[in-house]
């Protein structure tokens, strides 16, 4: 295999916007081209990851991106694997440079539904899940989520104070990411009193909807040498699969996806979770974090809550977790999350990332699923 590097990436701010779906692709495919210093003419294929582009109109993203960035002749593919999209779609683009397909490829993620209003939005997301099982039955998402939190929190003692500090960090760091979707401090009180969605889960315990874009341009190491500019190294790639309702799991404490990925991720690179400096993780509810700090190694198991609770996951403190602010305070435009969340890993290796960076950051992690953890990707970057 190649060796694969990232060379280029941009984002849109993430919230409401008035812009289409397809602006949104193109102003943060553009962005990711100037950021990498080529020409759109060099992009060899083209990965789009999005999920209801039916929402505003557009599907076949692909060529619709492709002519709008000036190389209508680029083949392009669009992915979905529901909030999972954009990881799985860089994990597409990684294997085809790696497996020398192509030296040159640009990974966009895109969504927006934000004009559909709440309702609409939560079922539109419902068809994510396993629908006979569970959207059909009307378990929307924060449902799903609330069923995992009460097995944590009855398993491991934890508390919902302890899922609330999940989101006072986040927000915290969101506050620092001029990009983020909800720059608002916040305390546990805060949290605690917002009103209830799905207990013990508040409206403080989950990440928004939100629309936006994020690009990152993918490159053989080759390439990126010849090409002379700044760029981070892709040295691990894996992809997990869970059952995909909740009830077909024996453990609702833990997310086999994640867990199989990370292996994966983990072996490749040749390093263990003790080495990873910083990462960005998939918490689109306060418990999703807890769990995913478990399932990465980061923590023993049922150690999570105690650790956010002891600040051992704040901002350059044992391990920095989502220092953009995650999913919860910068937002979560589905399609757009897992791209998204390597555009923060290439700022941060670079020294780009203004008042969040974290100090001395050499190795970074993405973590990314699709519905409750169906789908899974987990990536490991270092700087060069
Ligand atoms: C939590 C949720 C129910 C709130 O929806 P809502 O009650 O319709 O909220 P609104 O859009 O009316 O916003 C009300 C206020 O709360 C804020 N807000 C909305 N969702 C928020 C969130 N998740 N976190 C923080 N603030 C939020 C809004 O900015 C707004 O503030 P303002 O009045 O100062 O402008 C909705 O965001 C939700 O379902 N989130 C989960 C999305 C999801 O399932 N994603 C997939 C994950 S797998």
């Amino acid at each position: 295999m190649k060796k694969v590097c990232v060379i280029g990436a941009g984002s849109t701010n993430y919230g409401k916007a008035k812009e289409s779906i397809t602006e949104l692709a193109v102003n943060a495919a553009r962005d990711a081209i100037k950021s990498s210093n080529i020409e759109p003419k060099e992009i060899e294929y083209g990965l789009i990851s999005n999920v209801f582009g039916v929402a505003d109109k557009q599907v076949h993203l692909a060529p619709v991106i492709m002519t709008n960035l000036g190389i209508p002749h680029v083949p392009g593919l669009t992915i979905e694997s529901a909030c999972g999209s954009g990881s799985i779609a860089f994990r597409e683009a990684y294997a085809n440079v790696a497996a020398g397909f192509y030296d040159v490829v640009l990974a966009v993620g895109v969504e927006k539904v934000t004009h559909t209003g709440t309702t609409r939005s939560t079922t539109l997301f419902s068809y994510c899940s396993d629908f006979f099982y569970e959207g059909g039955c009307g378990v929307s998402f924060p449902g799903l989520f609330a069923s995992m939190a009460r097995a944590y929190i009855t398993r491991y003692k934890a508390s919902e104070e302890d899922l609330a500090m999940v989101a006072v960090k986040n927000h915290e760091n969101g506050m620092l990411n001029p990009k983020a979707h909800v720059r608002k401090r916040i305390s546990v009180d805060d949290v605690l009193n917002s009103p209830i969605v799905a207990s013990p889960l508040k409206l403080l315990d989950c990440c928004p909807f939100s629309d936006g874009a994020s690009a990152v341009i993918i490159a053989s190491e080759e390439f990126a040498k010849k090409h002379g500019g700044e760029y981070i190294e892709v040295i691990g790639s894996g992809r997990g699969a869970s059952p995909a309702a909740l009830q077909n799991r024996e453990d609702l404490t833990t997310i086999p996806s994640t867990r199989a990925a990370a292996m994966q991720a983990y072996k490749q690179a040749n390093l263990t979770p003790k080495d990873i400096d910083f990462a960005e993780v998939h918490d689109c509810f306060t418990i999703a974090e807890i769990v995913d700090i478990e399932d990465l190694g980061f923590f023993e198991k049922g150690r999570g809550a105690a650790a956010v609770r002891e600040g051992l996951t704040q901002l350059n403190s044992e391990i920095s977790i989502n220092p953009s602010g995650g999913l919860k305070s910068k937002g979560h435009p589905i399609g757009a999350t897992g791209i998204g969340q390597i555009v923060e890993i290439y700022e941060q290796l670079l020294n780009k990332a203004g008042e969040r960076q974290v100090k001395d950051a050499n190795i970074g992690l993405s973590h990314n699923f699709g519905a409750t953890g169906a789908s899974c990707a987990v990536h490991i970057f270092r700087s060069v």
